[in-house]
């Protein structure tokens, strides 16, 4: 594609990959992230080492809850807004300050930036947290959204203010409801990435609850497919996506084939699971597919020998 592209959260799992994927269709990227320390920062840095120096690659060390944004519209045609803190679990209790901070303040101060210096398109990153415990397997877009962590509250609540600014200002936004991605970089706190250090170490995986909650995981560069997809596509504006990777499996079935993946046997360690974590969760993307081309293509054994090679080998 050509025309330059702002995204937030440029350092982050999602983000890196998306700065390469939008690198090598032609386009010029400016990279925002403020490096924070929910996972090293060392890892961040090492996401971008393969376009540090690009030429058609900056990055902007700034927090969005603070620096100015408008200078960082500058020439801009779209914007990818990924920035945020993820995770359920340590959305609770002092924290929730800083998720909402994070979520909701950040996003606030660049839809209002992006009022005041227009876009062609602002697609911003939502969570399927925001279903909680939905009523319908696979879920739809029309069902009402009850998040049952705080996180999934700001989500809900950027999501929110991207209507509020598409029904006011005309904004051309776009929210993706991501569900669980995986891959290459994914973040240490995720389930995959702890399930495979597990194998790698030898030591018992913590299985929380019975292991028959189910995930529809999506592969990294499916989830950036759909991400340039809503940046380039006539989608409707004020509308959100499902993305999902239609690999909708238990725990316990997921942990099977990560011993196929890696070969060795995981010692399963059942704990009690921790509130605010959704049971099933299962994306349907019909509307993605209708309005964006969406076809998720990586199957999860492939998906998870990509994640597996990444992880033995960093
Ligand atoms: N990974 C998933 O499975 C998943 C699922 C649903 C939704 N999401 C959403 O996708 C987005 C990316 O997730 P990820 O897994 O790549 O997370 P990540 O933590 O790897 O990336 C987020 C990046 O945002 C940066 N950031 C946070 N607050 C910032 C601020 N105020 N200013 C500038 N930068 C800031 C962080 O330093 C980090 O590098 C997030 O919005 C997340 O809520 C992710």
């Amino acid at each position: 594609m050509t025309g330059r592209v702002l995204v937030t959260g440029a350092a982050g799992f999602i983000g890196s990959t998306l700065v390469e994927s939008l690198l090598a269709s032609g386009a010029d990227v400016v990279g925002v992230d403020a490096f924070t320390d929910y996972y090293p920062t060392s890892r961040k840095r090492a996401n971008l080492a393969a376009v540090t120096g690009h030429p058609r690659f900056r990055l902007v060390e700034a927090d969005l809850r603070s620096h100015p944004i408008e200078p960082l519209l500058d020439g801009v045609d779209g914007v990818v807004h990924l920035a945020a803190l993820p995770g359920v679990r340590s959305s609770w209790g002092e924290r929730f300050r800083a998720y909402a901070e994070h979520n909701v303040v950040a996003t606030q101060r660049l839809l209002e930036a992006v009022r005041l210096v227009p876009v062609r398109r602002v697609v911003a990153a939502s969570s399927s947290s925001v279903y909680g415990l939905p009523t319908r397997f696979p879920t739809p877009e029309e069902e009402s959204p009850r998040p049952v962590s705080p996180y999934g509250v700001t989500k809900l609540a950027g999501e929110a203010l991207l209507h509020a600014y598409w029904a006011s200002y005309r904004l051309p936004v776009v929210g993706l409801r991501y569900f669980t991605v995986y891959g290459p970089r994914q973040r240490p706190d995720m389930g995959i990435h702890a399930f495979f250090e597990a194998a790698r170490a030898g030591t018992p995986v913590t299985v929380y609850g019975t292991g028959d909650q189910t995930r529809d995981f999506t592969f990294v560069d499916d989830a950036v497919a759909g991400t340039i997809a809503a940046l380039t596509q006539p989608a409707m504006p004020g509308l959100t996506y499902n993305v999902g990777g239609g690999h909708r499996i238990s725990l316990n079935d997921l942990l099977t084939r990560i011993e196929l993946v890696t070969g060795r046997h995981l010692e399963r360690k059942l704990v009690t699971a921790p509130p605010g974590d959704p049971h099933d969760t299962s994306a349907d993307v019909t509307r993605a597919r209708r309005d964006l081309g969406y076809a998720p293509k990586t199957d999860l054994t492939e998906g998870l020998r990509r994640q597996w090679e990444w992880q033995r080998t960093s």
